[in-house]
């Protein structure tokens, strides 16, 4: 039976950063994806970085392409009822965003993994976790055709969703939060020129539209559907045409159109579930919550639980302190619900729910008040530029100065 210091499930953002991060503090690592490599690689997700995100993946060792290539905005544009108004970030919260795609991120993670010679195997199946109550831990799964088994001293859940590691704790251990939302997102990515330079969220009486890009020359724009409705529904003149509807004039004259070179449909959702550790076990990024992609918190969560769970892992190794491994769960749920809320709000406000007519006064007054309420759009601009991380009691900063 091979040893490792950590096992970790699943090689999305979280399990490669996670892999990256202990790597560095001299923690060994073995990581389990059930899909192939292309596959992983090729997924399209969100591409709104935090600063925080951005800070973390440079001084991971990944930041290189990322400063090269991304794009920095210093605020976005919020259409309704025939208005656009700028909410100007970088005046408001201080901070920039960054717009990079998660694609590219997770190239860099894989690439900065093989680099490093690291132990990353790819289209391993029935991965089962075994003893994660006591203090050796069990992983099996089927490599290459071969039955195999590691003994580890703990196992990183970064499995996302779907996985594994939190169907396999006992159903009365966790508790789970859950809103699924009634409609979709339609989302395509073109190689054509942006509308405008920022991001444009449109609530239209036809439904919500998010004009995003992942550079000056490719863009990612979604429109909300109906949750029954298939790609297949959606040729490309129908989703140019329907963009165009739910656009303010000034910028749907600008639309550039082009086939689209990727065009799916994903459901909207929140979810939690607590806590995010279970003795040797530790969650983290989507296998422990989702949010709805409209405040694009999800890869930059699943970034903050790495970085708090990389920092609980090294102080273990470094010192056997087990206080950071205790306080793990309660650090990531505290800023994981300020995001739920945050993705909740952004997705209550900007999308047409049918049926409700006292629920569209109060988003209509919502809107409103925020493009008068100078103190409205810094609570927005605080949020969407991402609240600060907790550090630890030996960092060099702490939360208030953060
Ligand atoms: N065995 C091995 N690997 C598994 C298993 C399993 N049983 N189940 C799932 N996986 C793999 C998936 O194939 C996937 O590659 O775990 C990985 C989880 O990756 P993500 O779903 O990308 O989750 P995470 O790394 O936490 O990234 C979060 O991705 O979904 C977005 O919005 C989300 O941006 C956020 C980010
Ligand atoms: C994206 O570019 O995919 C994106 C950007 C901002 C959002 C959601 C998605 O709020």
């Amino acid at each position: 039976m091979t040893r490792t210091q950590v096992v970790i499930v699943g090689a999305g953002p979280s399990g490669l950063l996670l892999s990256q991060l202990l790597d560095r503090e001299g923690i060994a690592t073995i990581v389990l994806e059930r899909q192939a490599q292309r596959y992983v690689e090729a997924r399209i997700r969100a591409g709104l970085l935090e600063q925080g995100t951005v800070d973390l993946l440079i001084e991971a060792g990944v930041g290189e392409r990322l400063q090269r290539e991304c794009l920095v905005h210093d605020g976005f544009e919020m259409a309704f009822e025939g208005r656009v108004h700028r909410i100007d970030l970088k005046g408001l919260a201080g901070k920039q965003v960054t717009i990079y795609g998660q694609t590219e991120i997770q190239k860099d993670l894989g690439d900065a993994r093989l680099a490093a010679g690291s132990d990353l195997r790819y289209e391993a199946s029935n991965v089962a976790i075994h003893d994660f109550g006591g203090a050796r831990p069990r992983v099996t799964f089927i490599h290459q055709g071969r039955p195999q088994e590691l003994e580890c001293d703990f196992v990183a859940g970064c499995d996302g969703y779907h996985g594994v590691c939190r169907a396999s704790v006992p159903a009365d251990a966790v508790r789970t939060y859950e809103r699924v939302y009634p409609f979709g997102w339609l989302g395509i990515i073109a190689n054509v020129r942006p509308v405008a330079h920022e991001l444009v969220y449109a609530n239209h009486e036809r439904g919500f539209a998010l004009c995003s890009m992942r550079s000056s020359g490719r863009v990612r724009y979604y429109v909300q559907c109906p949750l029954e409705d298939k790609v297949e529904d959606w040729s490309d003149d129908r989703f140019w045409d329907e963009l165009a509807r739910r656009l303010p004039a000034e910028h749907a004259t600008r639309i550039q159109t082009g086939p689209s070179v990727e065009k799916s449909i994903a459901p909207l959702r929140s979810f939690v579930a607590e806590p995010m550790r279970f003795g040797r076990l530790l969650l983290a990024g989507d296998a422990a919550h989702i949010v709805p992609p409209t405040g694009a918190k999800g890869l930059n969560l699943a970034v903050s639980d790495v970085f708090y769970l990389h920092e609980a892992l090294r102080d273990f190794y470094r010192e056997r302190a087990e206080r950071p491994l205790e306080e793990y769960s309660g650090r990531c749920l505290r800023r994981i619900w300020k995001a739920e809320r945050f993705s909740w709000w952004m997705t209550q406000q900007l999308h047409r729910f049918p049926g409700d007519a006292f629920a569209a006064r109060m988003q209509e007054t919502e809107l409103q008040y925020l493009f008068e309420s100078v103190a409205a759009q810094t609570s927005l601009a605080e949020n969407y530029v991402g609240l600060p991380l907790e550090y630890s009691h030996d960092s060099r900063r702490t939360h208030a100065a953060a």
